[in-house]
């Protein structure tokens, strides 16, 4: 069945954006019907949006003809999602405060769908206590909010209130459609996520700089898609997902461990960065400084390739990913990967652009049938895009 929104357009400069945002929604085959407030018809025009929506556009609230055609209260309800773009200051103090004074903010009170917005405004107005406090009273009422991006402004100031790019409004749209369809549901999956530490004496060990961000958004999202999800986290510092089952481990040794006990499972995500080396054996007690100027020489071994034993293993998932982090020669290297670790996708990622601990990245999805390359996004965005195309692949 296909998917529809209500478009709810606020009068800022990000309005321009709405259109191209239309435009993407319409290219995935998501219905699209607008109210726009007064001010924003001072930016867009109304035969834009219908043009481009190709259905009637909806501003007034006292219009005896769109009532007979249309309620208001039918209107709020008529699409599977509400999107406010751009939320601005005074739209987010409106529904913060649940005023229903035109069309988009009575529509806002009356609808009984999930509601998006997406911030915009200038920094000074983002960052002021009111629209801080209105922030958390929306997200409180379960609004979700997507964006804004630190950026240059239209107004000539820098900083948070850009809104976000239209391709990410679309991703968090898609992502709320098929959270509310489910089509992970009844799907296991296993994900590792984060580095491992391998000790070299009780109290020193080598680790990697692996936030585990994207790991976790990725459980997180397929959580959210409905599928019974095993994380399996290395010491990292970010809070447990909602609705997933994290075993803790602190050694590559153990991480193999804690995945062959989550077998069997339909999907194995591979997103940790596992040390490649552990010590051939760590020191019992704190090793000593001994004489000035003399340095203890370490001896590594190799650890398990937790990644290719399980995909090579009896309990192969029907579905393997991993993750492929290089500075050079991304493409070519993940291609490689994938026949040498017996994976069927592998996701690749240029992490000499600063990608470890930031929320952002961008990556390349490398399988037999080819390479397809995404544009940079957050990392929950490349998480629910990734778990649609696996949830695509599996049906
Ligand atoms: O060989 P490389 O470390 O570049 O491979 C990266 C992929 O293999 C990632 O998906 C990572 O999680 C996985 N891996 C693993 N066990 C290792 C090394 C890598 O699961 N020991």
């Amino acid at each position: 069945m296909s998917k529809s929104v209500l478009l709810i357009i606020g009068g800022g400069i990000a309005a321009y954006k709405s259109l191209e945002l239309i435009r993407l929604l319409k290219g995935r085959g998501i219905g699209v019907r607008a109210i726009m407030t007064k001010a924003a018809e001072e930016f867009v025009t109304p035969l834009s949006v219908a043009s481009l929506s190709g259905e009637k556009v909806h501003s007034a609230l006292f219009n005896l003809t769109d009532e007979v055609e249309m309620g208001h209260i039918e209107l709020s309800r008529s699409a599977d999602l509400v999107v406010v773009v751009p939320a601005t200051a005074d739209l987010m103090a409106k529904m913060a405060q649940g005023l229903a004074s035109d069309l988009a903010s009575t529509t806002l009170l009356a609808t009984d769908k999930p509601v998006l917005i997406a911030p915009a405004m200038n920094v000074r107005m983002w960052l002021h206590a009111a629209t801080r406090r209105n922030l958390a009273t929306l997200k409180s009422d379960g609004i979700q909010v997507v964006g804004p991006n630190e950026g240059d402004m239209a107004c000539g100031e820098f900083g948070p209130g850009r809104m976000a790019e239209p391709v990410e409004i679309l991703n968090a749209i898609e992502n709320l459609l098929s959270a509310a369809v489910k089509p992970l549901a009844g799907r296991k999956i296993l994900i590792t996520a984060g580095p491992t530490r391998e000790p070299i004496d009780p109290v020193r060990y080598i680790s990697n700089h692996s936030s585990g961000k994207q790991g976790y958004a990725i459980a997180e999202a397929a959580a959210r898609m409905g599928a019974d999800v095993t994380l399996v986290s290395g010491p990292v510092s970010l809070p447990k997902p909602f609705g997933v089952k994290v075993l803790d481990v602190q050694t590559a040794d153990d991480m193999l461990a804690a995945c062959e006990k989550a077998l069997p499972v339909d999907v194995a995500i591979f997103a940790a960065a596992v040390a490649d080396w552990k010590m051939a054996k760590p020191a019992a007690e704190k090793i000593k400084k001994s004489k000035p100027g003399e340095t203890p020489s370490l001896s590594f071994v190799e650890n398990p390739d937790i990644l290719k034993t399980i995909a090579t293993g009896n309990m192969r998932p029907q579905m393997v990913v991993g993750f492929a982090a290089e500075t050079e020669n991304v493409i070519d290297y993940a291609k490689i990967k994938l026949g040498k670790k017996s994976c069927d996708l592998i996701i690749a990622n240029d992490v000499s652009e600063g990608v470890f601990g930031t929320n952002r990245n961008a990556v390349h999805l490398v399988s037999k049938s080819g390479v397809e390359s995404w544009p940079e996004m957050s990392k929950a965005e490349v998480a629910s895009r990734l778990l649609a195309h696996i949830a695509g692949l599996l049906k």
